[in-house]
């Protein structure tokens, strides 16, 4: 039996949205900017995946723009607002916290002469409202903070943040790659002026992805073409991945968070009960559904992770980031975790596909793995 618990990472892609994203390769297979029949289909296709994601986020149609992933989506809403608002202002805060791509994409900009607060976090990686309030002076022009974490599952109050930014009147942008489907994203609620959402991590396609972009806010666009997308990124459309992602959408459902919340409890509890020396990261409420982060002292998260591949197990550590870095993880890091707790970390992340059986497996192969690695660990003391 084959185990996937790297949902975190990508999931698998729904049959329904297959056979969504299928038409659009076979029959509806034309360029959503051609005038002839079967553009018109295509973009009839497009308009109504982009009324359907709208809807999901509580935002118009003309506020959702397509990009290929939340990459691209992140390095526009942060770059695009950067530049577009240069004469206002040069400072943006962010967090420890964020994925690589918003980190990377700020980190460019200080080489650009912009400057970036890196927000801390605290244990649990939520951030501080009072020092986010502080942070803000008469330059920062946007706030970046993530929705729901993509290693520890923290899902931010994005309510509360938002508040404080239309207070301080400066824009404000998520990253909620996670969490979108999984918990409430409601754009006008949360005072959100950007928004980045992708498909693969919710059962669509690969290579496709949306930003919400609040109307009436200048954005200098990351791609110069043919005017695509209301000329905020140009490029010939992704009709078919934007119908599966739409699919996606609409397959997304309560029961399966809630069966997704239940089978995440027995494994973080069984797993601390039952394994001693282990340490969940992140909280425990407040916590993507599908998410369980945890740390297993005097061992490598690395080893654990190739042994349970051995038995059918796919997880991720915490510790590796995607570029194969040594360095533990900066979300760990963050949450003041020693060096080697960190080292010692597996993201196991669920979705809806994942069964009680395999939960219980999983929680079995882990307690054995975990024994048979601490008795060769010359960390372990007698
Ligand atoms: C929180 C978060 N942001 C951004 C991304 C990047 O998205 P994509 O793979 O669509 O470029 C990911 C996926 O790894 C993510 O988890």
């Amino acid at each position: 039996m084959k185990i996937y618990l790297d949902n975190g990472a990508t999931t698998k892609v729904d049959d329904e949205v297959v056979k969504a994203v299928t038409k659009y390769f076979t029959a509806e297979y034309g360029n959503s900017s051609s005038i002839h029949q079967v553009g018109r289909a295509a973009k009839e296709a497009l308009e109504n995946s982009r009324e359907i994601i709208a809807k999901s986020l509580n935002a118009e149609p003309e506020e959702i723009i397509f990009t290929s992933g939340g990459t691209e989506s992140n390095n526009l809403a942060i770059k695009g607002i950067a530049f577009a608002n240069k004469e206002k202002g040069n400072h943006i805060i962010i967090t420890k916290v964020e994925h690589d791509c918003v980190l990377n994409a700020c980190r460019w900009l200080e080489t650009q002469g912009f400057k970036i607060t890196y927000l801390d976090v605290d244990k649990e990686g939520f951030i501080d409202l009072e020092q986010l309030k502080s942070s803000i002076n008469n330059k920062t022009i946007l706030v970046s903070v993530i929705h729901g974490n993509n290693e520890i599952g923290t899902i931010n109050d994005l309510e509360a943040i938002g508040k404080i930014c239309k207070e301080n009147k400066v824009l404000f942008h998520t990253d909620a790659c996670q969490s979108f489907t999984k918990t409430e994203i409601d754009v006008k609620k949360q005072n959100l002026d950007l928004a980045t959402i992708n498909a693969h991590k919710i059962h669509g396609p690969k290579g496709v992805g949306a930003l919400y972009i609040k109307k009436y806010t200048k954005i200098i666009p990351l791609f110069h073409g043919g005017g695509q997308e209301f000329n905020k990124r140009s490029g010939t459309v992704n009709v078919s991945g934007i119908v599966g992602f739409a699919k996606a959408v609409e397959l997304a459902n309560k029961a399966d968070i809630e069966k997704m919340e239940k089978l995440r409890d027995k494994l973080i509890n069984q797993v601390l009960k039952e394994i001693s020396h282990t340490m969940l990261n992140g909280p425990r409420k407040k916590r993507l559904c599908n998410n369980v982060d945890i740390s297993f002292e005097f061992i490598e998260g690395e080893s654990l992770l190739m042994r349970l591949d051995d038995q059918g197990i796919e997880v991720s550590t915490g510790s590796a980031c995607s570029s194969k870095s040594l360095e533990p993880s900066h979300v760990l890091l963050a949450i003041g975790l020693k060096h080697e707790t960190a080292h010692g970390t597996l993201r196991m992340t669920l979705s809806k596909y994942t069964t009680e059986k395999e939960i219980d497996k999983t929680i079995k192969v882990l307690k054995e793995e975990v024994a048979a690695l601490r008795v060769m660990s010359p960390l372990v003391k007698d």
